[in-house]
């Protein structure tokens, strides 16, 4: 029986969920009809959900299909699913803490990660900021995009992730780092939506550019895609849960809580090779109108 309530935060993306508690089991019909809100919207926010226990919060990510595992950060002793994301006042970095997708730099990214919090910063912050990367797309004029349609980009994850939970015990000489190629616009496999994929983070070099002109472009769209226009920002609450996709959106964990403490659960399903279909639909009209001008600087833009 489905009786949870999707209720848009904004006019572009992002909905919170009422009148489910994770906890208790979700049939099917159900499940199905919150994967139709989840491909709506991007990411789904839970409030007031009891905590979950490891294996309820791995059992609920694998409704959505296999789990991905992450190639760095310490896992939870409990179940090796289970990245547990943690600052406090001796943490030399807070996960997150840049736009970036989840884990962009494997061959196959995760499809969605879902986190709850357990533990707030005493003194406020810790919000998550999500922005939504088929809203940047549609915003740029067509012939933009049908030049960023033919671009792949290399995304790396060595000088992210090199030496980063030594602090939590992590101890990867020998590790070997993820690197791939993604095309620059992708198209969601479940909605064949295009979005831009690049990032910050891991989002190194467009393939076949001279380095200058690849960083000049890469500097432009990671400026465009993290326009507040394309964002909201989600302030936590003791135990929500958020589920978002990767496939669609990037995000932004603020760290600005130090030396206060947060703690919580992630667990990311497994995604598959980010690919683009040139038979897809262009979207139609933009949903944002940028002012004019505020595409005016793109590098050999006319
Ligand atoms: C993450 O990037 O997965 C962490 C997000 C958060 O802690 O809010």
């Amino acid at each position: 029986m489905v009786n949870f309530e999707a209720q848009p935060v904004s006019p572009v993306f992002g909905a919170e969920i009422t009148g489910m508690d994770l906890a208790v089991g979700i049939d099917d019909a159900t499940f199905e009809a919150l994967e139709e809100a989840f491909h709506a919207h991007g990411v789904l926010f839970f409030r007031g959900q009891s905590l979950l226990s490891a294996d309820a919060q791995v059992g609920l990510a694998r409704r959505l299909g296999p789990l991905h595992q992450h190639p760095a950060a310490p896992m939870d002793d409990a179940d090796s699913a289970v990245f547990v994301i943690h600052a406090h006042r001796d943490s030399p970095v807070a996960n997150g803490n840049g736009w970036h997708t989840d884990v962009s730099c494997d061959e196959e990214p995760p499809l969605a990660t879902m986190l709850q919090i357990h533990q707030l910063p005493q003194g406020g912050g810790g919000d998550t900021l999500f922005a939504d990367m088929e809203a940047a797309y549609r915003a740029l004029p067509p012939e933009w995009r049908s030049q960023l349609k033919s671009l792949t980009a290399r995304h790396e994850s060595e000088h992210v992730y090199r030496g980063r939970y030594a602090d939590r015990g992590v101890d990867d000489t020998d590790a070997i780092y993820p690197a791939a190629e993604h095309p620059v616009v992708r198209t969601h496999p479940d909605t064949g939506r295009p979005s831009i994929y690049v990032n910050r983070s891991f989002t190194t070099a467009i393939v076949g550019m001279e380095p200058d002109q690849s960083d000049e472009l890469l500097n432009w769209l990671f400026n465009h895609v993290e326009r507040p226009e394309f964002q909201i920002r989600f302030t936590w609450q003791q135990n929500d849960v958020a589920l978002w996709d990767n496939r669609r959106l990037q995000h932004f964990a603020i760290w600005d809580y130090w030396p206060d403490e947060r703690k919580g659960h992630r667990v990311s399903g497994r995604g598959t090779k980010p690919f683009f279909d040139p038979d897809a639909p262009e979207p139609p009209e933009p949903t944002i109108r940028l002012s004019i001008g505020a595409l005016a600087a793109r590098p050999g833009g006319s």
